[in-house]
């Protein structure tokens, strides 16, 4: 693949989706083992991570669920603040073994905000995997269980991941030019 266009930028070949395909091979592989008397409930973060959801699901072999969340957040009243909302997890999920499945962890500010929410509906335990990790730009104490592929911190698109909503449809990763 040569030069993509998106809008007012330019991305080049970074990660070919060969790769992709053995990392995420690899972290099924752990999941796998690690969680072999779990059922884990697998609870991936939309829109990035559709692509590595469906790619990582298909190699697990462990009797397990999925479900699709949305984080949103808005402003509270002024003395609560912020407040974090997840959208599309109906079930109950108290006491469940959970796999949060992500794109990518750059400073961790979104998976601080999804882990507090799990331990708020009191689940028994709780694992990150994602496609891709940021360790340079990483500032949480999370342990961040499963990963894919450790990059820079260069701007990336494809499998999943956007600029400006565009290039998610890119099964190679690019990087910004
Ligand atoms: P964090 O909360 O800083 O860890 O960032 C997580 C979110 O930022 C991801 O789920 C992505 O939506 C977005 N993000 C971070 N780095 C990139 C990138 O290189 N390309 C596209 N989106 C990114």
């Amino acid at each position: 693949m040569s030069i993509v266009t998106l809008k007012d930028k330019q991305f080049k070949p970074y990660i070919k989706s060969e790769q992709i395909e053995a990392a995420v091979k690899k972290v099924a592989q752990q999941i796998n083992a690690d969680l072999k008397n779990e059922m884990p409930l697998f609870v991936a973060v939309l829109n990035g991570s559709f692509m590595f959801a469906a790619d990582l699901m298909k190699q697990i072999e462990i009797p397990c669920e999925i479900s699709f969340v949305k984080m949103a957040s808005y402003h509270g009243t002024e003395s609560t603040g912020k407040v974090n909302e997840l959208i599309g997890l109906n079930q109950n999920i108290e006491g469940r073994t959970v796999v949060v499945i992500e794109d990518i962890v750059d400073t961790g500010n979104t998976i601080e905000k999804l882990t507090s929410m799990l331990k708020d509906k009191k689940v028994k335990s709780f694992k990150i995997a994602t496609a891709l990790f940021k360790p340079s730009v990483y500032k949480k104490d999370i342990k961040i269980d499963y990963v894919g592929i450790e990059i820079p911190n260069d701007f990336v698109v494809g499998y999943g991941l956007d600029y400006d909503g565009l290039g998610r449809n890119l099964k190679d990763i690019l990087v910004i030019a």
